[in-house]
């Protein structure tokens, strides 16, 4: 005899974001609560994205890759920065909290300029490893990199610039 499938119950998520305004000086930062039905392997980048079109096109966020590559998502999610295109709704519970990044110049409600952190930084320092040159000549062959200096860097070339680890240090916050 053939087995039933089991069909699991869809979860209703229930996503509290931050809401705050600061180009109004009326607007006072606040919680606000949106509900949706979870779908198979849905990304905060959808959840987001679904609330925007069907609850609140006023909603702010950043995306551009959706992949992990570009650095644009970065939010604080349940009380830890991390990319919302790489987190799974089901790897969360019900309940989700979602707040810009702290450390960086808000722009409005997820969406935080992540420049204005790293110019703030001391020394002129850049999340990104680059060469010295003040101006950069497009036209000029491109220098070769010994094997070990490219293993040196390697990790260093590998950050996306999102700013979560800008977000989740002490320091940087004081300073902020
Ligand atoms: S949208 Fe590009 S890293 Fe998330």
């Amino acid at each position: 005899m053939d087995r039933i499938p089991v069909v699991e119950a869809r979860r209703t998520l229930h996503v509290h974001i931050m809401r705050a305004n600061p180009q109004d000086p009326e607007s006072i930062p606040r919680m606000q609560r949106f509900e949706l039905e979870e779908a198979d392997s849905m990304t905060l980048f959808i959840a987001l994205q679904e609330i925007r079109q069907t609850q609140d096109p006023s909603l702010q966020f950043d995306f551009v890759c959706r992949a992990g590559i570009c650095g644009s998502c970065g939010m604080i999610i349940n009380g830890r920065p991390a990319l919302a295109c790489r987190t799974l709704t089901r790897d969360l519970p019900t309940s989700i909290t979602l707040a810009p990044l702290p450390a960086f110049e808000l722009i409005g409600d997820l969406s935080v300029n992540t420049g204005s952190g790293c110019e703030a930084c001391p020394n002129g320092w850049r999340p990104r490893a680059s060469a010295e040159a003040e101006q950069v000549d497009i036209d000029s062959l491109e220098q070769p990199m010994e094997p070990e200096l490219a293993d040196k860097i390697y990790e260093l070339e590998r950050c996306i610039e999102c700013g979560c680890c800008v977000a989740n240090c002490g320091t940087a916050r004081m300073q902020g």
